[in-house]
């Protein structure tokens, strides 16, 4: 299976677009509902959460996990790339979100860029890095969103205050630049808001989420990984995991998958 990790929901905004375009393959998804959010927690913090999740999964039997978290992604997958898996899993591969977004965003034409992420993410400065390496004519302007994550945990999307919010983020970043062409939501869960960000940005701007984006870079990176490939079963299953109450999970995870999930209640605590 193809193991997928978020600190809780987000990453199934990501899952889904992916099984839209890859549907045979078989995923197993995990969301460590009892520890999000992870976006305003220390980098050490974050690395063991997500190298335990990682450990998890790959005792299931996956050969790749996407880290379908931008945290996790900044915090993480670098530590996990270099020194979790040379040491421990040699033949598996863990993938994250953050380099194809930004792979994406500059093939368009955009040129000023605003991206909006858990304070984890901003504090890294690791899209800022992405995009000195790939086009530095790219300006990037970055403003963290540190109650979005706890207000759609809470399936808040309806609330009037959450409209307040947004409008505040956006007006600080507009306020580092009024000419903004390319919002990225740089955090797996922000999708679940994606109509109320369009609703508020101004004329000409573009929302663009990462799922749909990271859906064609996974389908790419296969193709030219074609040993890897084989070694993902392709029957169609979808499994889901929670470190949380399971029937909360349930509830909520129909929203941001689109579709009724059953899922199961593991523990971390021994990984
Ligand atoms: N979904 C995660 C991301 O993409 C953030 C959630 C959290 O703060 O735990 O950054």
């Amino acid at each position: 299976m193809i193991g997928f990790f978020d600190s809780g929901f987000g990453g199934l905004t990501v899952l889904k677009s992916v099984v839209n375009l890859l549907p045979e393959y078989d995923y197993l998804y995990l969301g460590d509902n009892a520890r999000v959010p992870y976006g305003n927690r220390s980098q050490n913090i974050v690395y063991e959460f997500t190298r335990q999740a990682v450990d998890f999964l790959f005792k299931q039997g996956c050969p790749l996990v996407i880290i379908a978290c931008n945290t996790a992604s900044s915090r993480a997958l670098r530590r996990i790339q270099q020194e979790f898996l040379p040491e421990a899993y040699p033949d598996r591969r863990v993938l994250g979100v953050i380099r194809p977004a930004a792979e994406a965003i500059a093939e368009r034409s955009c040129r000023k860029i605003g991206i909006l992420a858990t304070e984890g993410v901003i504090t890294s400065g690791i899209y800022i890095e992405e995009f000195k390496d790939l086009d530095p004519s790219i300006e990037v302007f970055q403003q963290a969103c540190p109650l979005l994550v706890p207000i759609i945990e809470a399936g808040e999307k309806d609330w009037e205050g959450t409209d307040l919010i947004i409008s505040k983020y956006l007006g600080e970043l507009f306020d580092q630049d009024g000419e903004i062409d390319t919002i990225l939501l740089a955090c797996t869960h922000y999708p679940i808001l994606h109509e109320n960000f369009e609703r508020q940005v101004p004329l000409g701007a573009a929302v663009l989420d990462q799922g749909p984006i990271v859906a064609k870079k996974l389908k790419d990176y296969l193709t030219r990984y074609p040993a890897l490939d084989k070694k993902l079963t392709k029957k169609g299953k979808r499994l889901f995991l929670t470190t949380d109450a399971s029937e909360k999970f349930d509830h909520l995870a129909r929203v941001f998958y689109g579709k009724p999930i059953y899922s199961q209640l593991i523990s971390l605590e021994s990984f």
